[in-house]
């Protein structure tokens, strides 16, 4: 049949009443079983993860799923399944899902049998369900951020019907435990420990669709790590919107201090680390846990967003320019030689030139050893999208002097490491040098070196040669016998 000539309708696949995680969980194993044992399930598959660390994490929950369905990964034109995990973070991200939308549907005009996937934060988006209704007819399932373990659930309906199938839900029911995942890596792992944020920063759509702080229960992450290490991981990262309120909204509520504590003592896991902070939340405990925990990395990713008190304010981030560089001095107090990384946004509205020099402030006073920058995106239905607007070309010019900036104070920083002994994690053959490998410092700096592959997933000890603002080139201190 035609792709065009399908009558779509929309399911609603809503439980009709609460049920227990662990029996959620079950009944979509059972699902999986079921697929598996299906002439027409999907043989290949094609996951576009498109967003944060959060939805990484979501697509290796799905890439599981279809691994445990008997699938393998192909091509995005090839795939009899194509799932595009999506972002709303910014405009742009949205933009590029349509115009990959558009790209696929003549492949799927002569393979009518493809099928394709949306799901993510994007999707929790009215204004987006409506616009794919109407115009994206190309799409056989869509569903949100909080029902991701039911995929195998949705997958089967999606068998058995010709519809466009949508189920989103408006919040959390459960937090499903225990379902299949694939890691990109044997050794080194994402745990969730908290989904949601509360903070309504007046840029931000994240808790729009993501909803209110939900914190796992500290056995159950302490159990996912155990495995994880029994299975060969040495090093995890924790992640949540806002990890320093971990705890708060639990029958017996822990810190994230004490969380990284349990953690900390898991035996054979080397290393720690977690993202992200919130300043506002940010205490003391947690920062002498840092000082204190031997696995937790040396290493702290503490979003600024702006300098400016009045845009502070502004955006309802509810700390100033003076107790951001406090937390800072506190950190690097407690943690010798803690390498410092944060999120900057230009242009936000009525930003002036002033407001923007207060940011290059904190910027040259922190000496960041990392940033990841972004342009203010009005996003709809954030109180800031409604706030006076500024001229894009000022952002831009703003923007680049700030990347110049932050590009010469990297390379500033990374000069020390240059003639040391640093301890990586080798993860993977270099991208740019089949002789070499990449890996990451306890600090979490890149590094190139040139070594066996045999060493892939080990901790070596590399001597630094060279370094530039991003990465560093280095050599095994120790010779290998291969
Ligand atoms: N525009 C630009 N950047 C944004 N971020 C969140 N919302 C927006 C937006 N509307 C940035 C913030 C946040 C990071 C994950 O994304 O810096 O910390
Ligand atoms: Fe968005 Fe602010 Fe929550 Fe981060 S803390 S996810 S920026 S609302």
């Amino acid at each position: 049949m035609a792709n065009n000539d399908r009558t779509k309708g929309i399911k609603d696949l809503r439980p009709a009443y609460h049920q227990e995680g662990a029996e959620e969980a079950q009944r979509e194993r059972a699902c999986i079983e079921r697929i598996k044992n299906r002439p027409d399930r999907p043989r290949t598959y094609f996951v576009a993860t498109m967003g944060c660390q959060m939805n990484a994490r979501d697509s290796e929950k799905l890439t599981g799923i279809l691994e445990s369905i008997g699938a393998r990964p192909v091509a995005e034109e090839e795939a009899d399944i194509v799932i595009y995990n999506t972002c709303c973070v910014r405009e742009n991200a949205e933009q590029r899902v349509y115009g990959r939308l558009g790209y696929l549907k003549s492949f799927k005009q002569k393979r009518p049998g493809m099928k394709i996937v949306l799901c993510g934060c994007m999707m929790q988006e009215n204004t987006v369900i409506e616009k794919l209704k109407k115009s994206y007819p190309q799409v056989d399932l869509i569903f949100g951020t909080y029902n991701i373990y039911k995929f195998p659930e949705l997958m089967e309906a999606m068998l058995d019907s010709p519809d466009q199938i949508i189920d989103l839900w408006q919040e959390q029911k459960d937090i499903v435990e225990d379902l299949p995942s694939i890691r990109k890596y044997p050794f080194k792992a994402s745990v969730n420990i908290m989904y949601g944020c509360n903070n309504f920063c007046t840029y931000c759509i994240v808790p729009y669709v993501r909803g209110r702080e939900r914190s796992r229960e500290p056995e159950n992450i302490v159990a996912e790590i155990e495995a994880l290490v029994k299975s060969g991981v040495k090093e995890v990262q924790l992640l949540g919107q806002n990890v320093n309120s971990y705890g708060r909204g639990l029958d017996h509520p822990i810190t994230f201090a004490q969380l990284l504590e349990k953690v900390n003592a898991i035996e054979g896991l080397e290393r720690i680390r977690f993202i992200s902070s919130h300043p506002k939340d940010l205490s003391q405990e947690l920062i002498d846990a840092m000082g204190r925990l031997d696995k937790v990395c040396p290493q702290f990713h503490l979003p600024l967003q702006s300098g400016s008190d009045r845009l502070l304010r502004l955006m309802n981030r509810h700390y100033t320019k003076d107790q951001y560089l406090d937390e800072v001095r506190r950190l690097k107090e407690a943690v010798p030689g803690v390498s410092i990384t944060t999120d900057i946004i230009v242009g936000f509205p009525t930003e002036t030139r002033a407001d923007f020099e207060e940011t290059l402030d904190v910027v040259r006073k922190v000496r960041f050893d990392g940033a990841f920058t972004f342009i203010y995106s009005p996003r709809v239905g954030t109180p800031a999208a409604s706030m006076q607007q500024v001229p894009p070309e000022e952002s831009k010019k703003n923007f680049q002097e700030l990347l110049d900036v932050l590009e010469e104070i990297g390379t500033e920083n990374m000069k020390k490491w240059k003639g040391q002994t640093v301890s990586v994690l080798a993860e993977e053959v270099s991208k740019n040098d089949s002789r070499m490998l990449s890996g990451r410092t306890v600090e979490n700096h890149l590094v190139h070196f040139t070594a066996p592959q045999c060493l892939i997933g080990q901790t070596v000890d590399v001597v630094i040669d060279q370094t530039t603002a991003f990465y560093m080139i280095g050599h095994l201190r120790d010779e290998v016998a291969e």
